[in-house]
Parts: structure tokens; C-alpha cells; sequence
């Protein structure tokens, strides 16, 4: 929807008129496709902080509000009431199911949780001590080598079923990778199980006992896929956009997503706010003295946990996440001297002046290894069970992005600050 323009002109005069478009929620956006046609210039905006790269009825958030919507619900809602199979439907198909959608969603998706044998010796080939995420990096995008009958991308049933692999295939991949590193059997799913449920059975059962899941760690758990499911255009779903634009398949484009995902300063913070937490306990430094490394710009050390490029208010994730892990603690006693910490350090920023004039305030990645650790989810796997959970909207979106009419492949311009043109020496 369009409402007024903004006029740029250029150093010989030329003037655009930029439309102005207005969507549902949110601030209004320049419309800059006309730009470089009617003067020659280009935007610059390194990061993109200020630039929309796609329409999207998936998410949306307020940063300055502290509000999170999945298809106009707010995450307080859907943390309360729903759970992670029906938030995928939610995002997937954009209204909450009926109870027959429901029944047919999980059936469908309990029929695809088993992987091809080859991907059980596939996985036999890493090293011993390789990190969970490199392997699940390679098995996803291996996964492409395996659907041969449903690689269409321009065939809606085709994504539709890939869509449904990955979300049913995700949590065994991801126990499976974990099995490997510590050198334990690989379990087949036993659809008898919830979702989260036949997960946790892949990562801590053995196939000597039967297995009966800890209802505590199922909730703690399916509140953590909930609220990490979908968090609209983020590093990790842009890189699956991208990637995606190319014409390039689901799982490819999935697994460049788990790539993206990995770094520190996205989903690789939980395992790195841990292991803050840790250096600070063990190390003897006082809080004060991690808050002066953090804000000191010679340090490249950044308070893990702390900040986000939208949120400039509470994550909303992270409030109820702290109340999780006050419950969780108290039930599953766990690393109680850690969460103390966490509180402690959280406290210290939030009356700091440096963190208050850059609105830095505790992520989701703050609280939620706290509680991976209670449920004695082991670290290297914090990150995993970020993708797991951000499988479905990335997914979501490669689908959307596909059925977009103003889709295109993704290509941003530069700008050349290299050698000016010269000749190779004679
Ligand atoms: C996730 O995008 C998403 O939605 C991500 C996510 C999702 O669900 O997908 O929400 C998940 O990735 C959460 C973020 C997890 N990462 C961390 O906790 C790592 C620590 N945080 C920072 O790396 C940083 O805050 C980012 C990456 C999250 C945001 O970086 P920005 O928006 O580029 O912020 P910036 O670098 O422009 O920082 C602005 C200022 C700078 O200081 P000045 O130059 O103004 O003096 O704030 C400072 C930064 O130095 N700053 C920090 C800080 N984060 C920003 N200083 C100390 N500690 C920090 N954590």
C-alpha cells in the first residue's frame, strides 16, 4: 500500500519520487526500486539496519515495544497456549489449525521423522570430536541428495513436502549428530512420542532401557522451540532467503541457514554466554571488571547475550525465559550459582549508562542456555536446538519468498572504494 513519496535528487538535479509504502504493523518504508533509474544513485546500507528486503506476513516485531507477533499472535500467547507442532503449522500455512488439520499436521509429520540408512553411515565419517553443528551443516545439505522426487521448487507440492521432511527429519539429524559425537547408538523416532518428546528419547535413551520422558523437560523444552521458531528477516533466515533466491534447493538452502546460525553474535551466543559465564565464575573477575572488558572498544569482548539489532526494549523471549529458568531451577535444581551470575550481571548493565544509552538489553541467547544446561542439554548442542527450532521459519519463509510475486534473486549493489582502473605494467 502506497501513501505519499520522498523526493532524493541528485547532484545534476535529477529527482525520484519514492513512493512511500505502509504495512500492517510497523514504521512506513521508502520504496527505493525507481532510485538508481531516475538519478544513478544507490542506497548504502552495510547490515541492512535500515532496509527491508522482502514483504513478509510471517513475524513481526516492535523493537522499541518489545513485541513479537507470529501471523499477528504475540508470542506471550502462543508460549502459554499452543505448542511447537501447531506455532510450524502457524507459520507454515499462516492460521492456527483445526483439530483435523491438527491431527493430519502431526500425523503427517510423525510419517517422515526416519532418515535413509546411508545417512546413518554418512555421519560415521566425521571425525570423533566434531562439533555437532559442523555435522549437522553437512547432513542437511546432504539431505538434497537424497529427495530426488521432490526438488521442483516451483512445484507447490514439492515445497510442501520437503517443508514437512525437514521439520520431521530436524530433531533426528540433530540427536543423531549428537549420538556420533559421543559415540552412542543411534535410536530410530518412536512415533508413540510427542514431537519433543521422541527427540529428547534420540538424545538420552538408550536402547538397553526403555524410555520414559521427564514431563518437566518436555514443557521447559517445547517453550524454548516456541520461542525460537521464527524472528523475522535475522542473519540466519536472510542467509536462507538469499540462497533460496537462487533457484537453489530446500535443503541447501536450510543448511546454508545452520551455517548462518552458528556465529557468536546469532545462535552460536547461547553456547558463548555460557561459556562467559563460566570464565567470569571460575576466573575470579568481578562483574564490574567484565562490564569495563565489554565496553572497552580496544576489547573485541562483547557481552554475550546482551544487545540486538531490533530489540531496543526487553526481548520479549527473554522475559518469559527468566521465569522459566526461576521455575526450572527450582524444580530441577541445576546450575543455580550460574543463574545467580546471570541475574547479577543483568542487574549491573541494566543500571549501567553505557548499556542504557545503547538500549542493550538481555537477549533470548541470555537465559536459554541457563535452562539447555538445567535440562543437561550439553553445550555444544545449544546451537543445534536453535536450528531445530528455527528450521520451521526459515522454511516458512523459503516458501513465501517462492510464492511472492515481487521475488527475485537476491543481488546487493557495493560501493568500489578499490584501486581506480590501470594498466598491467608493460
Ligand atoms: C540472536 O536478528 C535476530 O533476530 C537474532 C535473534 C533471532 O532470534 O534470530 O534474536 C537471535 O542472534 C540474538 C543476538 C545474540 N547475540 C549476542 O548476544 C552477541 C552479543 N551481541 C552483539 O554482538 C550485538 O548486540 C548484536 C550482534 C546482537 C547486534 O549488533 P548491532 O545491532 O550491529 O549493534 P552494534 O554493533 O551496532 O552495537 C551498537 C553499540 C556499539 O557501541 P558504539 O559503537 O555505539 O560505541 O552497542 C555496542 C557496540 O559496541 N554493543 C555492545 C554489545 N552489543 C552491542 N557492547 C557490549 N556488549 C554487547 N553485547
Amino acid at each position: 500500500m502506497s501513501d505519499g513519496a520522498a523526493k532524493i535528487t541528485n547532484k545534476d538535479g535529477r529527482t525520484a519520487e519514492l513512493p512511500i509504502l505502509s504495512g500492517t504493523h510497523g514504521p512506513d518504508v521508502v520504496d527505493v526500486r525507481g532510485l538508481r533509474k531516475e538519478t544513478g544513485l544507490f542506497t548504502y546500507d552495510p547490515g541492512f539496519a535500515s532496509t527491508a528486503s522482502c514483504k513478509s506476513a510471517i513475524t513481526f516485531i516492535d523493537g522499541d515495544e518489545g513485541i513479537l507477533l507470529h501471523r499477528g499472535y504475540p508470542i506471550e500467547q502462543l508460549a502459554e497456549h499452543s505448542n511447537y507442532l501447531e506455532v510450524s503449522y502457524l507459520l507454515m500455512y499462516g492460521e492456527l489449525p483445526n483439530q483435523q488439520q491438527r491431527e493430519q499436521f502431526e500425523h503427517t509429520i510423525s510419517r517422515h521423522t526416519m532418515v535413509h540408512e546411508n545417512i546413518r553411515t554418512f555421519l560415521g565419517g566425521f571425525r570423533y570430536d566434531a562439533h555437532p553443528m559442523a555435522m549437522l551443516v553437512g547432513t542437511v545439505g546432504a539431505m538434497s541428495s537424497f529427495y530426488h522426487d521432490s526438488t521442483d521448487i516451483n512445484n507447490p507440492q514439492h515445497r510442501e513436502i520437503s517443508a514437512q521432511r525437514l521439520i520431521a527429519k530436524m530433531p533426528t539429524l540433530a540427536a543423531y549428530c549428537y549420538a556420533r559425537y559421543t559415540g552412542r547408538p543411534l535410536l530410530y523416532p518412536d512415533n508413540s512420542l510427542s514431537y519433543v518428546e521422541n527427540f529428547t528419547r534420540m538424545m538420552f535413551g538408550v536402547p538397553a532401557e526403555e524410555y520414559t520422558p521427564n514431563p518437566v523437560v518436555t514443557s521447559a523444552l517445547e517453550l524454548i522451540m516456541i520461542l525460537h521458531a521464527d524472528h523475522e528477516q535475522n542473519a540466519s533466515t536472510s542467509t536462507v532467503r538469499l540462497t533460496g533466491s537462487s533457484g537453489a534447493n530446500p535443503f541447501a538452502s536450510i543448511a546454508a541457514g545452520i551455517a548462518s546460525l552458528w556465529g557468536p553474535a546469532h545462535g552460536g551466543a547461547n553456547e558463548a554466554v555460557i561459556n562467559m559465564l563460566d570464565a567470569i565464575l571460575y576466573s575470579g573477575e568481578t562483574i564490574e571488571q567484565t562490564i569495563a572488558r565489554a565496553k572497552d572498544k580496544s576489547d573485541p569482548f562483547r557481552l554475550m547475550g546482551f544487545g540486538h539489532r531490533v530489540y531496543k526494549n526487553f526481548d520479549p523471549r527473554a522475559k518469559l525465559i527468566q521465569k522459566m529458568c526461576h521455575d526450572l531451577l527450582a524444580d530441577l535444581g541445576g546450575d543455580q550459582p550460574l543463574f545467580e551470575l546471570a541475574m547479577e550481571l543483568e542487574k549491573a548493565t541494566l543500571a549501567d549508562e553505557y548499556f542504557i544509552e545503547r538500549r542493550l538489553y538481555p537477549n533470548v541467547d541470555f537465559y536459554s542456555g541457563i535452562i539447555l544446561r538445567a535440562l543437561d542439554i550439553p553445550m555444544n548442542m545449544f546451537t543445534v536446538m536453535f536450528a531445530i527450532s528455527r528450521n520451521v521459519g526459515w522454511i516458512s519463509h523459503w516458501m513465501e519468498m517462492h510464492e511472492d510475486r515481487e521475488f527475485r534473486i537476491g543481488r546487493p549493489q557495493q560501493i568500489y572504494v578499490g584501486a581506480p582502473r590501470r594498466d598491467y605494467p608493460a
